[in-house]
């Protein structure tokens, strides 16, 4: 960016940072900033103090570059562009929110600024972590899950037990910024996937077993 007098400006990872979370509080979302309470392959998840003093979580998306290779290797982060790609990915992540929170079990869509997203907080483990009494159960709340899913239109992509939040008895799917619609070429073969991903967790950790052709009918009926 060539700025007055032909100085060289370039914007960099933190002062990306700071925009964004200059327009959240501009837009009065947050107020203030708490704790770390995740690290993602491509995200930072902050627990954030909202202006009607509720609890959020901001995710801050850092797709298209990692942390690191930006650390080591700062001309990179320019030639990516990865501002671009990480804003992208929380418009994409908003817009399959606000298209299945009424009828599916996903965290609320708050506001979005350039990279960062501002969720409704779950109280909640994941999947992963949280030992289930009873499976059988939880397997079918989740397979329904992604059957609403199927029928808004829209396939995860990434579905797995670590994007499944367990909250008591309730099931929430979050990560949504790799979701595709079900009418693309690709949705049979992703669905499956999910499906299978999810499958083959319960198998082994629970020696729950069914047969993908059953669970994918149950899906698409
Ligand atoms: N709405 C939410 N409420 C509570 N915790 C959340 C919420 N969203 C995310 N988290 C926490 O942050 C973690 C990472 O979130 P998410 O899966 O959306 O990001 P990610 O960068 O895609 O992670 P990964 O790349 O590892 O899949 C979750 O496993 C969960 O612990
Ligand atoms: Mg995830």
């Amino acid at each position: 960016m060539i700025g007055l007098n032909g100085v060289k400006y370039v914007l960099s990872y933190y002062g990306f940072d700071i925009l964004a979370l200059n327009g959240m509080y501009k837009k009065k979302i947050i107020q203030s900033i708490g704790d770390q309470v995740g690290y993602g392959k491509e995200s930072d998840i902050y627990e954030v103090l909202a202006v009607n003093d509720k609890p959020y979580i901001l995710k801050i998306h850092r797709e298209g570059v990692s942390f690191k290779k930006v650390l080591n290797n700062r001309p990179n982060m320019y030639k990516r562009n990865w501002f671009n790609i990480s804003t992208k990915s929380a418009l994409r992540e908003k817009e399959a929110l606000s298209r299945l929170y009424s009828y599916v079990s996903v965290p609320k869509p708050i506001a979005t600024d350039r990279h960062f997203i501002v969720l409704e907080k779950i109280n909640g483990t994941m999947l992963k972590y949280t030992r289930l009494e009873d499976p059988d159960w939880f397997f079918d709340e989740i397979i329904d899950e992604v059957k609403k899913i199927y029928h808004r239109g829209m396939v995860h992509g990434d579905l797995s037990e670590y994007n499944i939040l367990i909250d008591e008895d309730r099931v929430v799917i979050i990560d949504w910024p790799q979701f595709i619609y079900s009418k693309e070429d690709r949705a049979d073969k992703t669905l499956i996937n999910d499906i299978k991903n999810i499958m083959n967790y319960f198998s082994r950790r629970y020696s729950l077993n069914n047969e993908i052709d059953a669970v994918l009918k149950k899906v698409k009926d």
